[in-house]
């Protein structure tokens, strides 16, 4: 048997002006993805589930399925139909702590631990730029377009810089994330921007290298744990992302219902629209933070910046 776990990741600054080239600063968080691999004596590919192991199922289990189809090629897995097979199989258990469909890449998370999952339970002893790799394949499969972002994060932990994916050192932040619980497509959203730089070339143009020059500011006070100078700069991230329509009631009432409460710089994080914020809190405040986001309508939680990625967490 085998756990392996992965995190998911945040935007620090510079979602959306990353489409367009311009540096952006994504982080992952100690909220992990963990996914388990036993081997069972039916020659199957099974999942766990409430009410005992199911088949395997592209429509149910999109993202596992396409790790598994890719796995094919380099192991020896149970046949896709095995009612002819004879021999053992495996189950597939996940549990993350992820919220789904919130811009915290819990698809990414779960992608990657399965495939690391994958890797230890057959020996394939794939190196972690192959694991990031197949794991953007299978995020593009199921999606059609992905960012590489989220499955790279996943993989490697830490500070990245993007879209070069440089890891910086590790900025060790305690945060707060509100969640709107609006479901929100970066696919439309990124659609939406795109037209709207459009109509008006000029005036996005200008805003979207002002945030990739944010994010590159950013760079030399996260590396030196200056948390005021992040926050600020995280406040004026905030107001660039509404100014090209991203934002909503929702998301504005979290962001700035954080900064009353003490926060240090607040911002949506990922694609905007609904999902998720994050603020930025000194250790005093992270409580009264958490609970004024819960106030003004939304889940809220406190995690960390985390400098692991992928990893075995159990093997017997
Ligand atoms: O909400 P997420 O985690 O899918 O982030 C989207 C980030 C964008 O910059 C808006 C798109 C991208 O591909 O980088």
């Amino acid at each position: 048997m085998i756990t392996c776990s992965a995190p998911g990741k945040i935007f620090l600054f510079g979602e959306h002006a990353v489409v367009y080239g311009k540096t952006a600063i994504a982080c992952a968080i100690d909220i992990r993805a963990h996914v388990t691999i036993e081997e069972i004596n039916s020659p199957a590919v099974q999942m766990k589930g409430p009410g005992g192991n199911v088949d395997l199922n592209q429509r149910k289990h999109p993202y596992i399925y396409a790790a598994v189809e890719k796995f094919r090629h380099l192991a020896d897995l149970p046949p896709e139909d095995a009612t002819t097979a004879s021999g053992s199989g495996i189950c597939i258990d996940i549990h993350s702590e992820i919220p789904v469909g919130s811009g915290l890449g819990s698809s990414s998370a779960v992608t990657i631990a399965t495939l690391k999952s994958l890797d230890v339970f057959y020996g394939t002893n794939l190196k972690l730029d192959e694991i990031a790799r197949m794991g953007h394949q299978v995020e593009e499969d199921v999606q059609g377009r992905a960012s590489p972002t989220d499955t790279f994060v996943s993989t490697f932990g830490g500070l990245v810089r993007i879209p070069d994916r440089v890891k910086l050192d590790f900025f060790d932040a305690p945060i707060v994330i509100g969640n709107t619980r609006k479901f929100s497509s970066t696919r439309k959203l990124v659609s939406n921007v795109a037209s709207l730089k459009e109509r008006h070339p000029q005036v996005i143009n200008q805003i979207m290298d002002t945030i990739g020059t944010i994010a590159e500011t950013g760079v030399k006070y996260v590396t030196t744990n200056d948390f005021t100078t992040v926050g600020e700069l995280m406040n004026i991230n905030q107001g660039l992302l509404d100014s090209i329509g991203v934002g909503s009631f929702e998301l504005s009432e979290l962001v700035y219902a954080s900064r009353k409460a003490g926060a240090l710089g607040s911002k949506i994080t990922g694609a905007g629209g609904g999902g998720c914020m994050i603020a930025l809190c000194e250790h005093k405040n992270l409580s009264r933070v958490a609970h004024s986001i819960k106030r003004a309508g939304g889940d809220s939680f406190i995690c960390r910046t985390s400098n692991s990625g992928v990893r075995v967490d159990k093997e017997k």
